[in-house]
């Protein structure tokens, strides 16, 4: 089984992205399972309803999220009746929503299960022992499993790969938006990369305008970020999985520029 990841989607350029690259993309490697990280989706900060839904029209059929996750206040109208989208799963107890979830189109499964790194982002609960509680339940339903680690730090994704090797498919790191060449089958059948990277403003700072994040730096004083403008930038992973044993055969990195396509 073939499945897409595509990486946080910073706002409008974003989806633009994954709607004029999508087509392709599908022709290509013909995934038979789409997940995305939406953290980022609307506006550049958190999702709605309607931008979930349009995600899922353009061929999503899951999705991801991180530290953004609650920055919209209508996320938290829909957010348990979304049978498709994932939030981290190591917030505390009776956090709205869900970590994990089977995700189904036509005969495919795949079980997808979101945490977060604590290094340099707040404090919730330990993610490497909410994944063996979590891993633990969705090996019951499914063989297919893909982990989306949303952390900053790459000393945590890293060995969160270790901690998991052989008990889901892959293993992908989000968040950090710029994608990582250390993409691996791991020992034991896990497929590895530290960061998918980002689909947004190709001339921004990872999606933000860079006039804003300059005057942050130089000046130090509060500043409004807003998405950049022009054109897209997409990053994503196609991983092959083998569905009778879970194990991964393969993870390709994937690279697409608008208006200069970078597909190898
Ligand atoms: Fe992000
Ligand atoms: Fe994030």
């Amino acid at each position: 089984m073939l499945v897409l990841f595509i990486g946080d989607i910073v706002g409008n350029p974003g989806r633009r992205a994954v709607k004029e690259a999508l087509p392709a993309l599908k022709r290509k490697y013909n995934p038979q399972i789409i997940i995305a990280n939406a953290e980022n989706s609307a506006g550049g900060k958190g999702i709605t309803k309607g931008v979930a839904h349009e995600l899922f029209e353009l061929g999503v059929h899951g999705l991801t999220m991180g530290n953004h996750t609650w920055d919209h206040k209508e996320v938290f109208e829909f957010i348990d009746d979304e049978p498709r989208m994932v939030r981290p799963a190591n917030f505390p107890p009776g956090t709205p929503g869900k970590g994990a979830a089977v995700i189904k189109a036509g005969d495919k499964e795949l079980g997808i299960l979101n945490l977060q790194g604590r290094t340099f982002l707040p404090p919730l609960d330990c993610p490497f022992r909410k994944a063996d509680e979590q891993l633990a339940l969705l090996r019951k339903k499914t063989k297919c499993i893909l982990v989306d680690l949303h952390a900053e730090a790459t000393s945590e994704k890293i060995a969160m790969g270790w901690h998991i090797d052989g008990r889901a498919s892959a293993l992908v790191g989000t968040h950090t938006h710029v994608q990582t060449n250390d993409d691996v089958i791991l020992p034991n059948g896990t497929a590895y990369i530290t960061d998918v990277g980002m689909v947004g403003p190709r001339e921004g700072v990872l999606g933000m305008d860079k006039e804003s994040v300059l005057n942050k730096f130089k000046t130090q004083l509060p500043v409004r970020f807003t998405v950049a403008e022009g054109q897209w930038m997409l990053h994503a992973v196609a991983i092959d999985m083998d569905e009778e044993t879970g194990k991964a055969r393969s993870i390709t990195k994937i690279r697409q520029y608008e208006n200069d396509f970078v597909m190898d």
